[in-house]
C-alpha cells in the first residue's frame, strides 16, 4: 500500500465517511485482468466460484458448510432471512441492527416482522431474546425463529467469543436459529480484543456472511450455511431474488484472492490499525467516544462548532445529536485509508482543539 501521501496538497478533503469509498485492491483487480478472457460457466458454477468455497470451508475447518456467494450484504440479508423463515415467523435483531434501520424495510417487505430490542452496545444477550420469547406466546402473534446479529456490530463493538457462546447455546435450547451479518465481519475478527476464530464462529452459528465489499473487494459476499435443511433450496432463493449473478466469476475470483493468502486479514487489520490510531488520539486530546470500538468505525463526541470546521477538510457522518452543542460523529476507516491522512486528521484536532470551543 502506498502510503508515501507527504507531498499531497494540504487542503484536498478527505473521507472517512464509509469503508467502500475506494475500489478494490490491487491483487484483485490484476485477478479479474489475468482471468479476463477464460471461458467460464456461469451463475457460480464457475471453477473460482468452486475453488473459492472449497478453501473458505477449509479457513473454517467446516468441510460441510455451504458456500454462496451474492453481491451485497441487503441481498444477503434479505435472501438468508427470507429463505429460513415461515411466513408466520419474525426474526429478532437489535434496535441498531442494520436489518432494523438501514435496508428501507427489505425484510419486511418479503412479509416478516423484525422484533426490534432495544441495544446500548449494538449486541444481543440471551437475556434480550428471552424478553421477546416471553412476550410471543401463541398463533395470535408471530413466531420468533431466527436471530439476528452482526460482527462487527453498526456501532463498531464486537462479539466476545463467551457472549457468542452463550447466545448460541441459548438459540439452540429454545429452537431458534442464528444468522450472523458479516458485512464487517474481517474488521471484528481483526480488532485488537478479538478472541474469535472464523473455525469458532463457524461452529456457533447456523448462517453467517463474509463481507468482501467492505474489506478490499469490488463488491462481493459469501455466505455461508451451516445446516443443510436450510441450504436445500438455497440456490432457487438466490435466483428468484435476482441475486444469481451470470458472470458469478466476478465473485468467486475475489474471494479465491481475498483468502488465498492472507489478504482479507491483512486489510481489515489495517483498517483498524488506522481507526484505533484516530480514537487514541482523540481521547488522548480529551474527547469522549460514544462507545469503545476497536474495529474500523469510531464514534467521536464533539462541539458542533467543532464538527463543523472539521467538516471543511473532511467528510464523516453525523451519527446521532448529544444535546444542542455537541453530536457524535462516525468516522470509518478502511482497507486503503491512507496513514499520511489519520495523521492529518489528528493535527487538525489539535489544532483545533486550542482554537476552537
Ligand atoms: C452490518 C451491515 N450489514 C449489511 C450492510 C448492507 O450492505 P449493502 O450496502 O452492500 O447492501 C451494511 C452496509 O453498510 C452493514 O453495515
Amino acid at each position: 500500500m502506498n502510503d508515501n501521501m507527504q507531498d499531497s496538497p494540504n487542503d484536498i478533503s478527505y473521507s472517512f465517511k464509509n469503508d467502500y469509498s475506494e475500489g478494490a485492491h490491487s491483487n484483485i483487480l490484476n485477478a479479474l485482468f489475468d482471468t479476463n478472457l477464460e471461458q467460464q460457466d456461469g451463475y457460480g458454477e464457475d471453477y473460482y466460484c468452486l475453488e473459492a468455497a472449497k478453501l473458505i470451508k477449509k479457513k473454517l475447518y467446516n468441510p460441510n458448510a455451504h458456500i454462496h456467494f451474492v453481491s451485497g450484504g441487503t441481498q444477503a440479508n434479505l435472501i438468508v432471512i427470507s429463505s429460513i423463515l415461515q411466513p408466520y415467523e419474525s426474526v429478532i435483531a437489535a434496535d441498531t441492527g442494520h436489518i432494523n434501520i438501514h435496508e428501507t424495510g427489505a425484510i419486511e417487505a418479503t412479509g416478516h416482522k423484525v422484533n426490534a430490542i432495544a441495544s446500548k452496545d449494538g449486541k444481543l444477550t440471551a437475556k434480550d431474546v428471552k424478553g421477546i420469547l416471553d412476550i410471543h406466546t401463541d398463533e395470535h402473534m408471530v413466531k420468533p425463529r431466527l436471530v439476528y446479529i452482526s460482527n462487527s456490530t453498526e456501532i463498531g463493538s464486537i462479539y466476545k467469543k463467551s457472549e457468542l457462546e452463550e447466545l448460541s447455546s441459548f438459540c439452540k435450547a429454545n429452537n431458534l436459529l442464528l444468522f450472523l451479518d458479516g458485512a464487517r465481519l474481517g474488521s471484528g475478527l481483526c480488532a485488537k480484543d478479538n478472541d474469535l476464530s472464523l473455525k469458532e464462529l463457524s461452529r456457533l452459528v447456523d448462517v453467517f456472511y463474509i463481507g468482501g465489499t467492505k474489506n478490499g473487494a469490488l463488491l462481493g459476499e459469501a455466505i455461508v450455511i451451516n445446516d443443510d435443511k436450510i441450504n436445500e433450496n438455497f440456490r432457487f432463493n438466490i435466483k428468484q431474488k435476482g441475486a444469481m449473478l451470470a458472470k458469478g466469476r466476478v465473485l468467486g475470483i475475489q474471494f479465491l484472492e481475498l483468502f488465498k493468502d492472507n489478504l482479507f486479514f491483512d486489510l481489515a487489520y489495517h483498517a483498524n490499525k488506522m481507526a484505533n490510531k484516530l480514537s487514541e488520539n482523540i481521547e488522548n486530546l480529551g474527547y469522549k467516544l460514544m462507545i469503545n470500538s476497536t474495529t474500523n468505525q469510531i464514534f467521536p463526541i464533539f462541539s458542533n462548532s467543532l464538527i463543523s470546521k472539521l467538516s471543511e477538510r473532511y467528510s464523516f457522518s453525523i451519527w446521532s445529536s448529544i444535546d444542542e452543542e455537541y453530536s457524535v460523529i462516525r468516522l470509518v476507516t478502511s482497507w486503503a485509508t491512507k496513514e499520511y491522512y489519520v495523521d492529518r486528521f489528528i493535527k487538525d484536532l489539535k489544532s483545533l482543539t486550542s482554537s476552537v470551543k
